[in-house]
């Protein structure tokens, strides 16, 4: 059901946005790009936040209470970050106290450097027969002041006495939100780490980040651990079907692949991990099953649910991962089974909920993630499009890595790119498939059906002697015992015909046709590498100008990093599974009747 969205303006800045009724006046400012100053992350202590609603309402809250005066709070003043709107507001939003530090990241998009982890340096009051405040009060008592909260924890507590007498009541605070993470002696404001994690089911990243100066200090990837049970989310949950043995047994390989980053992180950056308090973890939702150990069985079963969806915010040593002892992980929430928490993510990092640019944004992998919106509605889905795009089940398929053809031009000859360089091709990529299909369509040795001319139909052809046939089948030779065969075609015809179908299906509920799309964004670790052209040349994308048609880079990981960095963007991110409407392909009819519709290749003369 959608709900029906509230006009909020903001002067003297004259900005309106429209959100769902209960957002909060703070985010609903940070949706539009608005800072309003805070110190505490939103939690109703610091009382930077406050605004003076000018119309409509919001009602009084303890916090308000708290941080302002009576007065106050007759002349309309209330914390921005408390008060959620009911009804159309305007508010004034007094002069920014100081203005936040920003970084470029995502799509071009200014994330304020605002961590959820702070470091708060105080020099506390020594204890004496007069003040007898125990040391938990006197930190806390300090803390306050400064407009924080926190929430103690064993581990801390168990070091403090020693801590602050040693280092004579001069200590750093360490506050991941309001949890207390360490008391750490001197000033130690400039040494503060996080890591965004993104957890893909081939590949996982990681990267180090700088929480003060917003700048990733080091990056490192490897192939996910838990390949051996299986190279698909679906194998990964049969195998975990087996029992809680086969359960640990993903686990501890995910974990192990994990930690094996974060040991070459902290040496590449030259950084402790007692150093490092916060990781966001991003990635499909049966990957989060598995790190959690959550049995993700329902996923893999009609009707497709979850454990869970909401972001988890965990102490990082009960997920068996080595940062700071007393350190936390933060998921990112999923919106359903297929629609993970690298595709939120994914929408963080490009702004598509926020701007009025209306966008669909394309996922391409063993499940085209599809996500088609601007700020006003946002609809989402997954298609199946099988592993095609991944290379497997191609007769000369492979990963991308050294090797594998990436890229192909077809003129009177064959021009290849090969990753690696200047290496003999082993088989063809994702990418590569793609190219050579759409190449082959403009070559005119494939038909708008997919289907390949033989030699003796065009012996004229330039390239007529690469057409060859291997048991039968036909098939186009690219390199020594590199060649596409027909059956290769049919799989990717598969493949695309899902993902334009779910992109079809997402315009025609919302009402929209290509010529009404502002831009086609490719994302994840396969469609960042697609040729625009290409993509649009076989149909996987609407017929738009291929300038239109962006590669967006690993989404998923940029918006990891725009978490970590900035509490507003996860708040944000934790708002979307509310504001995004997911569409449950299976059983649709009209997926089925769009898909064979769209199996076919597009003729060349609509794209021109
Ligand atoms: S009180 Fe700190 S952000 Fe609202």
């Amino acid at each position: 059901m959608i709900q029906k969205k509230l006009e909020v303006r903001y002067q003297p800045f004259d900005k309106t946005t429209r959100v769902p009724p209960g957002t909060t006046l703070f985010s609903a400012a940070h949706w539009i790009g608005l800072p309003i100053d805070s110190t505490c992350g939103g939690r109703g202590t610091c009382g930077k936040c406050k605004v003076q609603v000018l119309e409509g309402g919001a009602e009084i809250t303890t916090a308000d209470r708290k941080q302002l005066r009576p007065g106050e709070l007759e002349a309309g003043w209330r914390l921005s970050c408390q008060a959620k709107v009911y009804e159309d507001t305007t508010v004034s939003v007094p002069e920014l106290l100081r203005v936040p530090k920003a970084a470029t990241m995502g799509v071009n998009r200014l994330v304020l450097l605002d961590p959820n982890v702070r470091k708060v340096y105080v020099e506390l009051t020594e204890p004496s027969l007069e003040d007898q405040r125990s040391d938990v009060e006197r930190l806390r008592d300090a803390l306050t002041a400064e407009g924080f909260d926190m929430k103690s924890d064993l581990r801390v507590l168990r070091t403090l006495p020693a801590i602050l007498r040693a280092a004579e009541f001069k200590v750093t605070a360490v506050l991941g939100g309001d949890q207390l993470i360490a008391v750490e002696p001197d000033d130690t404001r400039e040494q503060s780490y996080g890591v965004a994690f993104d957890l893909g089911t081939t590949t996982v990243v990681g990267t180090l980040m700088n929480l003060r100066t917003g700048m990733a200090e080091a990056v490192r990837s490897t192939l996910n651990g838990q390949a051996p049970f299986g190279a698909d989310v679906i194998s990964r949950i049969s195998h975990g079907m087996q029992g809680d043995e086969a359960k640990d047994e993903l686990r501890e390989a995910i974990q192990r692949t994990m930690n094996g980053i974060l040991a070459e992180l902290y040496e590449a950056a030259g950084v402790d991990r007692n150093r490092l308090y916060e990781m966001v973890i991003v990635g499909n939702a049966t990957m989060l099953h598995l790190l959690l150990g959550i049995d993700a069985t329902p996923i893999s079963m009609m009707p497709f649910t979850p454990a869970f969806r909401e972001p988890l915010y965990l102490p990082a040593r009960d997920v068996g991962l080595d940062i700071h002892p007393a350190g936390y992980v933060q998921t990112l929430p999923v919106i359903g089974a297929y629609v993970g928490a690298d595709i939120v993510a994914g929408v963080i990092a490009t702004g598509l909920a926020r701007e009025d640019k209306l966008r669909v944004f394309v996922d391409v992998g063993t499940n085209g993630e599809i996500v088609l919106g601007s700020v006003k509605r946002v609809l989402c889905t997954a298609a199946p499009a099988g592993p095609a795009f991944e290379g497997s089940q191609i007769r000369c398929g492979m990963r991308a890595t050294d090797g594998a053809i990436e890229g192909v031009t077809l003129t009177d000859h064959v021009e290849l790119q090969v990753i690696g360089g200047d290496i003999p091709p082993k088989g063809i990529c994702g990418s590569g498939l793609v190219d050579t299909v759409a190449q082959l369509r403009l070559a005119g040795l494939l038909d708008a059906g997919g289907k390949m001319r033989s030699r003796e139909e065009v012996p004229e052809h330039p390239l007529s002697d690469r057409l060859i046939t291997v048991d039968g089948v036909r098939g186009f030779l690219l390199a020594e015992n590199v060649y596409l065969s027909q059956r290769d075609v049919r799989e990717l015809q598969f493949g695309k015909g899902s993902i334009a179908t779910g992109i079809k299906v997402l315009m025609d509920v919302m009402g929209v046709t290509a010529a009404d799309l502002d831009e086609v964004l490719l994302g994840g670790s396969f469609g960042s590498y697609l040729n625009p052209e290409s993509a649009k040349i076989i149909g996987l994308v609407p017929p738009v100008d291929v300038d239109r048609i962006l590669s967006v880079g690993n989404t998923a990981g940029e918006g990891a990093k725009m978490s970590l960095l900035s509490f507003r963007e996860r708040q944000v991110a934790f708002e979307l599974p509310e504001k995004i409407e997911y569409v449950e392909l299976s059983g649709r009819s009209d997926f089925n009747d769009s898909f064979v519709s769209v199996l076919a290749f597009p003729e060349l003369e609509s794209l021109r």
